[in-house]
């Protein structure tokens, strides 16, 4: 179970003209299982708050909280946030020739772990995880992302 929480967050960006204030008092809960879209007018802050949470430099706290089951997020790096399980996805994701899927997840796993996976488990994880999105085990032998359709970038994204 996950809960993250937003209260009352102002951030400021920084522009020529000196610190903005974007967002005015965000209050957002999303619990575990849930899905949020959240839509507005274009300039209205959307950005500005996924930037926020995953500690875009350009944006500035001044007040609020972020929480994630209890734990301050905005204390955290980019990359704690990341491996907390916050962070950006990339709308068009960059194709990489000559790096294998099996590699670039290998290579995610051992980032995340501080270890290499157990080889002896390793494909057998794989194969389990990308079943469960329903990618084809045979995109593990496939360069990340190239000739990828939206769908299956999507897919590997969240294996
Ligand atoms: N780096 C920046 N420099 C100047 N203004 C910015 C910057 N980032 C965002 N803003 C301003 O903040 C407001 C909110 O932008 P944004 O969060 O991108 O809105 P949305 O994603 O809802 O369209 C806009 O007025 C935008 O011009
Ligand atoms: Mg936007």
């Amino acid at each position: 179970m996950s809960t993250l929480e937003i209260k009352d967050l102002h951030v400021t960006v920084e522009t020529e003209d000196g610190p903005k204030e974007i967002l005015k008092g965000v209050n957002l809960t999303i619990r575990d299982g849930e899905t949020h879209a959240i839509m507005g007018p274009n300039g209205s802050g959307k950005s500005t708050l996924a930037y926020s949470i995953a500690g875009h430099p350009k944006y500035t706290v001044t007040s609020g909280t972020v929480t994630l089951d209890g734990a301050d997020v905005l204390a955290m790096t980019v990359d704690e946030r990341a491996r907390a399980g916050l962070f950006l996805a990339m709308q068009y994701p960059v194709e990489v020739p000559g790096v294998s899927v099996a590699n670039f997840l290998r290579t995610a796993k051992t980032a995340i772990d501080g270890e290499a996976p157990k080889l002896r488990t390793w494909a057998k994880d794989v194969t389990a995880a990308m079943e469960q999105v329903k990618m084809d085990p045979a995109f593990a032998q496939r360069n990340v992302n190239e000739g990828f359709s939206g769908g299956e970038k999507k897919r590997h994204e969240i294996v």
